[in-house]
């Protein structure tokens, strides 16, 4: 059978004396070193324990993907730096966002096959890996800090920082750097304080925004206080709805939506945020098609890493149960559990979107101009003809 790789050089003309001059199949992914990577502990220590193999494979698999990861994730940040006003290379953005998603979707599921381990299997080489831990895997310290856990939302595990397990050498230096670095987090806000529609000017979709929810709240007030039938219910359905409009107030004014930031319940700015709830509103016009994709794809890896922590978090409490060792410290498996709250959430504020959605039927309609806005042909910056410039100085609604 013909491996792609003969296919591909039969493509380019390359005859077979040629191809041999080039790089072989071993050669080019350098098998020989990752396959010579295995390094049993427990043969080493003459008493070789056949699930051993999984576990360094499957640990393996997981850097590889972690890197992977953070290629993708440092271009994406890199576009979104280089390009601040070019929407042509959100595609691009987009795929890769999305490649990452499925990885993780991978990096989920590969938990099931180290499970196929059984806890007493586990025993017989545990004892050989101290003090190796996956809490030492620089990869994924470094994914957590690029994609943008803050610091001050981490967990302290046996009161340690997690610094503290890479010793002052360029490891440490790399996690520093990626502590200060923009983040994708820091970089989608500033994406998302752009978003057309947020100015005052124009379309003001703020303004229009609030007004509305204001009568839909209005109109459930209403219909509430007709129920008369039954206090109790009239009661909850009163109670509901102002826990709805408290809601809607930390939305609307700003102060107490930094109030939620600095105790790390919200994370965007309040106008990022306003531009991800324009965007969810208006996601079938056909520049906020892509965008509304990406806020999809960044809620997913969030989800994804919290499903992978859980994954991991039950494979633990199954292999070491939930025992504390030792005095003053918590469990690995307590700590671990710890890490699978909102502070570990990276786009918490994408997650919590629909606390402020309001039913189609009452979303602001766009006006004239802001739809060409929004319209493919304003995005890519071509020149306007004279009908659109016309469009331009119609009075908004
Ligand atoms: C038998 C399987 C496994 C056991 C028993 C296990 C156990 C643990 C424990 C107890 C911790 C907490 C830190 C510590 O006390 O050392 C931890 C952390 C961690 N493990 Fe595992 N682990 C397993 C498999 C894996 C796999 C396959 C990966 C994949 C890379 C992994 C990656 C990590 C990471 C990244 C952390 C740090 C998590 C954090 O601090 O949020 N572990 N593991």
């Amino acid at each position: 059978m013909a491996c792609p790789m003969d296919r591909n050089m039969a493509q380019f003309g390359c005859n077979m004396a040629e191809a041999s001059e080039g790089l072989l199949y071993g050669e080019y992914l350098q098998l020989d070193k990752v396959l010579d990577a295995q390094r049993l502990v427990s043969a080493e220590h003459n008493n070789e324990v056949h699930d051993e193999h999984l576990f360094i494979i499957t640990h393996q698999a997981y850097e590889l993907w972690f890197k992977q990861i953070l290629f993708e994730v440092d271009s994406i940040r890199e576009l979104f730096i280089q390009t601040e006003l070019d929407e042509r290379r959100m595609l691009e953005i987009l795929k890769r966002t999305q490649r990452c998603v499925l990885i993780l979707k991978l990096l989920v599921d590969q938990v099931m096959i180290l499970e196929t381990m059984t806890p007493l299997d586990f025993m017989e080489f545990r004892h050989y890996l101290s003090p190796a831990s996956g809490f030492q895997s620089l990869q994924f310290r470094l994914l957590e800090n690029k994609l943008g856990v803050r610091q001050e939302n981490r967990a302290k595990y046996n009161q340690a920082h997690y610094l503290n397990v890479f010793s002052d050498g360029p490891q440490a230096k790399q996690l520093r750097d990626s502590e200060i670095e923009p983040s994708l987090c820091d970089l989608v806000q500033r994406w998302l304080e752009r978003t057309p529609g947020l100015e005052e000017v124009g379309f003001n979709f703020w303004q229009k925004y609030q007004k509305v929810v204001e009568k839909v709240l209005d109109v459930e007030e209403q219909n509430a206080k007709r129920e008369t039938n039954n206090e109790q219910v009239r009661a909850t359905l009163l109670h509901n709805i102002s826990k709805k409009k408290e809601q809607f107030e930390s939305v609307f004014d700003p102060k107490i939506h930094d109030a939620l930031v600095q105790r790390g319940e919200r994370r965007f700015s309040h106008k990022a945020l306003r531009g991800a709830i324009l965007i969810t509103f208006y996601r079938d016009e056909p520049r906020f098609n892509q965008p509304h994709q990406l806020l999809t794809a960044l809620t997913d890896i969030d989800a994804l890493i919290t499903k992978w922590r859980y994954n991991h978090v039950m494979l633990v409490q199954r292999m070491l149960g939930s025992q504390q060792l030792g005095t003053g410290g918590s469990s690995g498996y307590h700590y671990l559990r710890s890490t699978l709250s909102d502070r570990y959430k990276v786009f918490l504020d994408l997650f919590n979107l629909s606390t402020f959605l309001i039913p189609r039927a009452f979303i602001p309609p766009l006006t004239q101009q802001m739809r060409y806005r929004l319209s493919l042909v304003e995005a890519l910056g071509e020149s306007k003809d004279s009908s659109s410039a016309k469009i331009d100085n119609e009075e908004d609604q």
